[in-house]
């Protein structure tokens, strides 16, 4: 049976700030920045907007209502979660009105997880064929005002629909995983931001690719030429340039590497715009690549590397379906929805950065208005996050 991604939907927050104004502001060159990390700007996430609201309006943007009738599993999978207990699909599986009689998890490490998530999903459909599962990667990313990583932050939602027949990318068996209990990048329960020795997590990353694509290679007898495109986890994109260029077979004839090279720049379109989404980053590049090329057709081979801190990596493969296009927006609509954004200064920004929920002795506290997607976080009442859907005229 052929089971993998039938939709696919993308959120971000509805605020963005220009990397030349946080370069002037942190007294680094605007090239450091547009041309050593090749971000342009980063989405930026008020208090109103959590990887439950994002979540939910990536997967409300893509979803029929027959589809929310046949989805009989819901796993989000992030690094910014809300509770330690309640699983965030609990509340999105409410809030897009799924039938009721579906299983809703969260799933957790680090940057990797949904790509588990993915695998759950497909053994799942392999048992029970007419259902449906969503999976969302969800995450928000907030490294510290002035720290190395606050470059690198971003705030976005992936959501996955996946079936049997899938009308866009059908998930190969094959798959390669790689774990190595390592200290580039975590975050202990009581921090609020994580610890980050950053020039080793670089290292590990490109290294761990190396060594996962040299054994799948080995194991399955494939080499790069067998693929159009490869897509990475993209903490910033030139970390992805750096590992395209490890990967890169210096004997393939010119036609093939200069594909693979084009394939790889419409890949980074979106995270150059948004920055780090975490779990949902490289399923962002996947979106872009399939939104922005012109050099896909169905039957097509793509190679993904799915890198999460701590570390599991994982290099698994897919085919595209016949006419794939058709079931996704197009490039250019993407990038004036993005264009859309609201820009912060600096001053905002760190405002927005420093705004937590002030709770009362009830534990209740509401917010200020910001703008939000389809769904934003109302207040917090008695400990609970109340979530609403925001109506036409409050957008
Ligand atoms: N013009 C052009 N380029 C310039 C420049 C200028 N004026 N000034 C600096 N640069 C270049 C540098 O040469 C460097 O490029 P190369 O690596 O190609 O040499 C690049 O800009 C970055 O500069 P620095 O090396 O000085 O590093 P930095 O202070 O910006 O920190 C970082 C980089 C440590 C990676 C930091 O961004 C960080 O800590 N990021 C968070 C951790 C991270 O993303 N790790 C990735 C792997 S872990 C992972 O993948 C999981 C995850 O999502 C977090």
């Amino acid at each position: 049976m052929k089971i993998g991604i039938d939709k696919i939907g993308f959120a971000t927050a509805q605020y963005m700030l220009d990397m030349n104004d946080l370069a002037h502001s942190r007294g680094a060159e605007p090239e450091k920045f547009s041309k050593g990390l090749l971000l342009q700007a980063l989405s930026i996430a008020p208090i109103t907007e959590d990887i439950i609201t994002l979540g939910a309006s990536a997967a409300e943007k893509m979803l029929t209502q027959d589809d929310k009738e046949n989805i009989d599993m819901i796993i989000v999978a992030t690094e910014s979660g809300v509770d330690q207990s309640k699983a965030a699909a609990v509340y999105i599986h409410h809030l897009l009105g799924i039938q009721p009689f579906a299983r809703s998890i969260e799933m957790k490490e680090a940057c990797y997880s949904a790509t588990a998530a993915l695998d759950y999903a497909k053994l799942h459909i392999g048992k029970n064929p007419d259902s449906k599962v969503l999976v969302i990667a969800s995450d928000i990313a907030k490294y510290g005002i002035g720290t190395p990583g606050e470059s690198t932050q971003g705030a976005g939602s992936i959501a996955m629909l996946l079936t049997k027949d899938p009308a866009i990318l059908v998930l190969q068996d094959q798959s390669l995983a790689l774990t190595r209990d390592i200290m580039d990048f975590w975050r202990p329960n009581y921090s609020t931001t994580p610890f980050v020795n950053g020039m080793y997590s670089t290292k590990q990353y490109l290294d761990m690719l190396k060594t996962s694509w040299d054994e799948y290679q080995k194991r399955f007898n494939k080499s790069l030429a067998d693929f159009a495109a490869f897509c990475f986890h993209i903490p910033f994109p030139k970390l992805a340039l750096k590992g395209f260029n490890k990967i890169l077979d210096k004997s393939l004839p010119e036609a093939i590497k200069e594909k693979l090279k084009d394939n790889f720049e419409q890949s980074i379109l979106y995270s150059q715009q948004i920055g780090n989404i975490y779990t949902g980053s490289l399923f962002l590049g996947l979106l872009s690549l399939l939104e922005n090329s012109t050099k896909l057709q169905g039957g097509d081979q793509i190679a993904m590397f799915s890198y999460g801190s701590g570390a599991v990596a994982e290099i698994f493969t897919g085919t595209l379906a016949e006419g794939f296009q058709q079931q996704l927006s197009k490039g250019q609509d993407r990038m004036q929805e993005l264009r859309q954004r609201i820009p912060l200064s600096v001053e905002d920004y760190e405002r927005i950065f420093f705004e937590n929920a002030l709770l009362d002795e009830n534990g209740s506290a509401s917010f200020a208005e910001y703008k939000t997607g389809i769904f934003a976080l109302r207040e917090i009442f008695e400990h609970q996050r109340i979530y609403q859907k925001v109506t036409v005229n409050e957008k």
